[in-house]
Parts: structure tokens; sequence; C-alpha cells
């Protein structure tokens, strides 16, 4: 390990959350490896202490690599960010299938991979921490976002389920749940939901960094298994 740095994996370190989780941590002086596809937005992020390990999370042979490089570099891993995932809504008559299962994948199985691969080696080690990006609609759901909410249900099973089999040890395993966040999430979308759903401000990246921290000045003796962080205006 360089420098006695802590070591931390972000997936979904191009764009919004993951993003902004890895300029703050990166300023906080921690030991980064940033994963994604775009290879030249991560690169904007790059220095002494940050590495890029750009590809694909539905990529076995990625995951591996990734795994791989981590523990040859640093032999050890402090905490892997999940937040890598996808948005696909609609109603039953316009809903894209193939996308929607796209996203099935990337949310839950490779997500899954990945969380398991490292927990693998985080219970070996005896330390680290999994900081899971859900949502809101890991805990409820609206018409046309319900693959979208099985995804962040999903999520939430999964990290309660480990919390359980993980309790008395040092490895741990959190959800945030934000309502609305600006990001590149509903770039595509016709109307944005902070007009169809009214939310005048919705949070921002800074936000969530906030909650990541809190997350992380904790006590060896505490445990977040969830935490949810919405908009003033959210209402449904
Ligand atoms: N924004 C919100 O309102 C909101 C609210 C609640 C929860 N969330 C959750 O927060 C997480 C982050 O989303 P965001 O809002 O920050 O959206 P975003 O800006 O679109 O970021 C999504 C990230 O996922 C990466 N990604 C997507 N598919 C990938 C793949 N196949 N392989 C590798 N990386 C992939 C993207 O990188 P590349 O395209 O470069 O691969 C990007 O870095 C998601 O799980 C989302 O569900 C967001």
């Amino acid at each position: 390990m360089k420098d006695n740095k802590k070591v931390c994996l972000i997936t979904g370190a191009s764009s919004g959350i993951g993003y902004s989780i890895a300029k703050a941590l990166s300023a906080d002086g921690y030991q980064l490896i940033l994963s994604a596809r775009r290879e030249e937005k991560l690169n904007g992020l790059k220095n002494d202490f940050t590495d890029v390990f750009p590809g694909d999370i539905n990529s076995v042979e990625y995951q591996d690599k990734l795994i791989e490089y981590i523990y040859n570099q640093y032999d050890r891993c402090d905490y892997l960010f999940n937040c890598a995932g996808t948005l696909e809504t609609g109603t039953i008559d316009d809903i894209d299938i193939e996308r929607m299962c796209a996203m099935m994948r990337v949310n839950v199985e490779s997500t899954f991979r990945l969380t398991y691969a490292l927990l693998k080696r985080f219970k070996k080690q005896g330390f680290g921490h999994v900081i899971n990006i859900s949502s809101v609609l890991g805990t409820k759901v609206r018409p046309t976002a319900g693959a979208y909410s099985a995804t962040k249900f999903a999520m939430e099973a999964l990290s309660e389920a480990l919390r359980l089999e993980l309790a008395g040890s040092a490895v741990q395993v959190s959800c945030i749940e934000p309502g609305l966040v600006m990001t590149e999430l509903h770039k595509n979308w016709a109307v944005h939901p902070k007009e169809s759903m009214g939310i005048h401000e919705p949070l921002n990246t800074g936000d969530i960094v906030c909650i990541v921290k809190f997350i992380m000045d904790q006590p060896a003796n505490v445990r977040i298994p969830k935490i949810m962080i919405l908009p003033r205006d959210h209402k449904i």
C-alpha cells in the first residue's frame, strides 16, 4: 500500500454520484481505483493516488482483472462503492424490454458478482466495507418503475442478508437510498422527473458525498445498514 492510504474501488466513477465520491475521497487522501466504461472521463480524475481501470462491469473477465489488479498493487481493499447503475422505465406498452434486461444485468447480476468477489477478499483480510448506492425506490414502487425498483429491492435484500451473515465481524455493508439526484441518469428523458414529480430542488451529488462521509466516519462498533436521503419536495 502506498503511504498507508486506505484503498477504495469505486464503480460508476465516470459520472454522477460515483464521480463525486471519487473527487471527494481523492481530496481526503484515499487511494482510489476507478471503474466505468468511459476511460476519457475516468482519466480526468487520474493522479498519483487515483488509478483508472476502465471496462464493462458486465464482463466477468474485466471484474476478475480488476480485483487481481487491486490486490497485486495494494494487497488490500478497504471500500467497495457500488455506484454503477442504469435506469429504464416505461409503461407495459412502451418499455424497451432489451434495455430493461440490460439494466437488470448491471444493477443486479454484475453488481452482486463484484460484491461477492470482493466480500470473499474482505473476509479473508478481516476488514472491508461495501457501500451500495441503492435508491428510495429500493423501499417503494411507482408505476412504470417496477423493474428499476426491483433491482434496488434486490440490492436491499442482498445487503440485509449480508449484514446478518457478517454481524459481529469487521466487514460491513451499507445502503444509501437517495431520492432524485441531478446526474446523467435521466439525461435521455423527454420530461425530467424534477418536472413530472414537482421537485424544485433535487439533491446534488455533494449531498450524497456528505452521507458517504457520515457512514465512513462512524466508530468501529457502529453499523449503518441503510440511510435514506430525499429532497425537500419529495412527496411520493
Ligand atoms: N440520480 C438519481 O436520481 C439516483 C437516485 C437514486 C439512486 N441512484 C443510483 O445511483 C447510482 C449512480 O447513478 P447516477 O445517478 O450517478 O447516474 P450516472 O451519472 O448515469 O452514472 C452511472 C454510472 O454507471 C456506470 N455504468 C453504467 N453501465 C455500466 C457498465 N455496463 N459498466 C460499467 N459502468 C457502467 C456509468 O459509466 P459508463 O457509462 O462510463 O460506463 C456511470 O459512471 C445508480 O445505481 C442509480 O440507480 C441515482
